[in-house]
């Protein structure tokens, strides 16, 4: 009998080990490329953007956390296995150019904003370091001309 249990809880331990091992391994990384085109922009005044996203976690070395969050008590609990939530279900304010800005406390609001604090600040940080990175800097880079 007691052997029989205790087998038992060797194969439920197991059981367990190689549920939380399948679990990191099926984590969403997300898509190989993405398209940011957010549906928050009712007339777009640019073209949507190519996102490699991928290769900006595997070659460019950028981490998850450094564009996803979750912000608890001012600090970015987002780990790699949550969920990932659009950016604009939290950055929920349109605003751009030639419209009223938004007062300076309600700006982290705005998605423009959001995605330019995150991928051209970065881009612009990545050129003072090395003047011949190519992480686009100018509007075209990312914002192909339109036709
Ligand atoms: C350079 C910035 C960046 C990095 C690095 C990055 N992501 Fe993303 N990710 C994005 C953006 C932008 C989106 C699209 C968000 C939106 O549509 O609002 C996205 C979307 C996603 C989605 C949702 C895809 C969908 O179909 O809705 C998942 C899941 C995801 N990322 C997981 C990850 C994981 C895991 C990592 C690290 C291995 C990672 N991302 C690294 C920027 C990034
Ligand atoms: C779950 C809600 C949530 C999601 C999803 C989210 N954000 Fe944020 N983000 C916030 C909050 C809240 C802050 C403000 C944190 C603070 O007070 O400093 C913030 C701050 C920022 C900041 C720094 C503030 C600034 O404007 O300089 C950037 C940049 C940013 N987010 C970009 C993004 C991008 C890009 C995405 C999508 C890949 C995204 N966020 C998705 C809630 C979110
Ligand atoms: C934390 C840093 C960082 C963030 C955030 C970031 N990038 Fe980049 N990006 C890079 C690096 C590094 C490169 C490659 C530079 C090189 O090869 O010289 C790059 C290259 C690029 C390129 C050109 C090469 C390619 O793979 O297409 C585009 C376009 C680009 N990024 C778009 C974006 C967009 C859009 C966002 C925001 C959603 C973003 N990046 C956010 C670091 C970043
Ligand atoms: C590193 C990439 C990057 C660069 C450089 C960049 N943007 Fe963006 N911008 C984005 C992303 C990503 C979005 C979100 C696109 C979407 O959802 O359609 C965006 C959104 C916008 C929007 C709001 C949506 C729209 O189409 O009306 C405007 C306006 C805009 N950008 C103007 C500019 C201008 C002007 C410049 C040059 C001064 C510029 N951007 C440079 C990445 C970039």
């Amino acid at each position: 009998m007691r052997g029989g249990k205790s087998i038992l809880c060797v194969f439920v331990a197991t059981l367990f080990v190689l549920t939380a091992a399948f679990a990191v391994i099926a984590a969403d990384k997300g898509p190989e490329k993405i398209t940011i085109k957010a549906a928050l922009f009712a007339k777009p005044t640019k073209a949507p953007v190519e996102l490699t996203h991928k290769k900006h976690n595997e070659d460019y070395k950028v981490a998850c956390a450094d564009c996803h969050h979750v912000y608890k008590d001012g600090k970015n609990v987002w780990k790699e296995g949550d969920a990932v939530q659009k950016c604009e279900a939290c950055h929920t304010e349109p605003t751009i150019e030639g419209e009223k800005k938004l007062p300076p406390d309600q700006q982290k609001l705005n998605l423009k904003l959001a995605y330019h604090n995150n991928c051209v600040a970065c881009h612009q940080k990545l050129k003072k370091e090395k003047p011949d990175t190519k992480a686009p800097v100018t509007c075209t880079g990312c914002h192909p001309a339109q036709k």
